[in-house]
């Protein structure tokens, strides 16, 4: 198995898709790297592909206050990353072939940490760990067996921004107790 530092310097010289020419920095993710608790976004926006460091962005100044408040948890104690490594244009949706081109290096991540509990933010994580068709609305409230690992999937923090409002804040929430409750004690 290739250790995170092999991994991350292969993937800041990675040219697999064309989104390798549109990138500042390869958003490669942050944290410990023997967190119990991993979590996967999309892609990064706009401040990640500036800053080269996943969710530091609105979406993630909610995720992380969401995570402090339901499982007493801050950066330091997780590991984070997202399907694709380097920005999409104007942050539109992943393609087919970017997902399949930037996938081994989630894949060898989510090996290499072993976390026990993977969270799933949004419909790409969750789709691609989980390898549904179904949308976000309808697997999450439950969790899943991920080799042996559980997965909880919830929304994307951005779904709480852009008009969730309540509902959808109230679903992370619980989705995120749910991930606490499936952490080792
Ligand atoms: N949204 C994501 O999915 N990932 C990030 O890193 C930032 C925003």
């Amino acid at each position: 198995m290739p250790t995170l530092a092999e991994l991350e310097r292969e993937a800041l010289a990675c040219t697999r898709c064309p989104l390798s020419g549109g990138r500042t920095q390869v958003v490669f993710g942050v944290g410990n790297p023997d967190a119990d608790l991993m979590f996967v976004g999309e892609a990064p926006g706009r401040e990640e592909d500036l800053k080269g460091e996943p969710f530091v962005g609105r979406s993630g100044k909610l995720l992380d206050k969401l995570v402090l408040e339901e499982m007493g948890l801050t950066r330091e104690q997780f590991y984070i990353a997202n399907v694709l490594k380097c920005r999409p244009p104007n942050n539109r949706d992943p393609l087919p072939d970017e997902i399949t081109a930037c996938r081994p290096f989630l894949e060898e991540q989510v090996k290499v940490i072993g976390a026990k509990v993977i969270v799933t933010l949004g419909n790409f994580a969750t789709k691609l760990l989980l390898n549904t068709t179904e949308g976000i609305t309808k697997v999450r409230g439950r969790t899943y067996p991920y080799g042996v690992a559980t997965l909880v999937p919830t929304y994307h923090p951005s779904a709480a921004l852009q008009g969730g409002g309540t509902e959808v804040l109230a679903r992370m929430r619980a989705d995120l107790v749910r991930a606490k409750q499936a952490l080792p004690a």
